[in-house]
């Protein structure tokens, strides 16, 4: 079963990606989050996401928002100069801003947009399998916009496309992150497709990763884990190895980042990006108004000094769960 980390706006950009991976590893694909490459594939904020050098050891994924073929098509071609060998597009993003300009997952109401701009993509004069045909092109998407019979029409053109994968996230885009997973969605999907099936949603524990496998064993080729891999960057290697994440781990990991960030950016977006972070570790904490309240001091902490001093009161009051240890 192969394990991707999914990508995640403002959090697992390469920053985080390179410590997970000194930290766990275990992960066969890390995407980043969406580039939009709307004339922005060179701008320095992609351009460091994709360099090389800070990117080494890990497979790699961009990951391209656009309904634009030509678009997609030169930001596909720089991509490929740099290395890579594949390329994910993004029919996921439930955002407005992004939905309401026919993107993401607002291509799904679309079929005859996405029908054109898949045409641009792998079969037309431009197309950058032309010039690299090396090039995988996979998927990422929802399984309908407004209602449960959208993706009937979406899936009738994206049936004729040769993707290499399809990451399908079992929710519609009205659904933004809540309520739970559609499985009966995610069931009618998964056959329709000769593409390899990823599964992606809701994988926040081992209980979680066992009852999917089980459930769909032989038809998915691998999950894609991303909430569950921010409060828990040590999930791929308990799925892989048994070994559970102790608490000096997490704390090592997050400290890591927390010097990585500052390497990038300064102490004070540094605290910024581990207060979001820990708008997930917090997860681990059971006891809802504890949680609540080591949450709101972490947030409230002001700079360097404050952050780490909040950190280290968190560190002293998390408990580890007796029957769910550091999952
Ligand atoms: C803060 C945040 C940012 C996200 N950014 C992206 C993104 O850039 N590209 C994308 O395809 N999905 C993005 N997603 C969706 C995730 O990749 C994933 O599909 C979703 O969180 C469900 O999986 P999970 O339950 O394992 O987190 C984002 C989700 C969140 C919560």
């Amino acid at each position: 079963m192969k394990l991707y980390l999914a990508p995640m706006e403002e959090i697992t950009g390469y920053v985080f990606r390179n410590v997970l991976w000194r930290h766990f590893g275990c992960v066969d694909k890390y995407f980043t989050p969406f580039i939009s490459p709307d004339n922005r594939i060179t701008k320095k904020k992609y351009g460091c996401e994709l360099l090389s050098a800070n990117n080494e050891g890990m497979n790699t994924v961009p990951q391209l928002l656009t309904n634009d073929p030509a678009l997609f098509n030169d930001a596909a071609r720089t991509i490929a100069d740099m290395g890579y060998e594949e390329i994910n597009i993004n029919f996921g993003c439930p955002s407005n801003t992004v939905t309401g300009k026919f993107k993401g997952s607002g291509i799904l109401r679309a079929p005859e947009m996405m029908d054109r701009f898949l045409d641009g993509v792998f079969s037309a004069h431009g197309s950058v399998l032309a010039s690299y045909p090396k090039m995988r092109i996979s998927l990422k998407t929802r399984v309908g916009y407004n209602d449960e019979t959208d993706f009937d029409k979406a899936a009738e053109v994206l049936k004729r496309y040769p993707f290499s994968e399809i990451t399908i996230h079992p929710r519609l885009k009205k659904d933004m992150y809540g309520g739970k997973p559609r499985m009966e969605l995610f069931d009618r999907a998964c056959g329709l497709f000769g593409a390899k099936i990823i599964y992606n949603g809701d994988i926040a524990s081992i209980q979680d990763f066992n009852d999917i496998v089980g459930r769909y064993k032989g038809k998915i080729e691998g999950v894609m884990i991303g909430r569950g891999a921010v409060k828990n960057p040590a999930i791929f290697r308990q799925i892989r190895t048994g070994k559970k994440m102790t608490k000096e781990e997490l704390f090592s990991f997050l400290d890591d980042l927390f010097e990585a960030y500052k390497e990038e950016y300064d102490a004070g977006n540094a605290a910024a990006k581990l207060k979001e972070v820990w708008s997930y570790t917090v997860g681990f904490i059971q006891d809802e108004k504890e949680r609540a309240d080591i949450y709101k001091m972490i947030v409230k902490s002001k700079g360097e000094n404050g952050y780490r001093d909040a950190s280290l009161v968190a560190r002293g009051r998390i408990k580890i769960n007796s029957t769910e240890g550091l999952q």
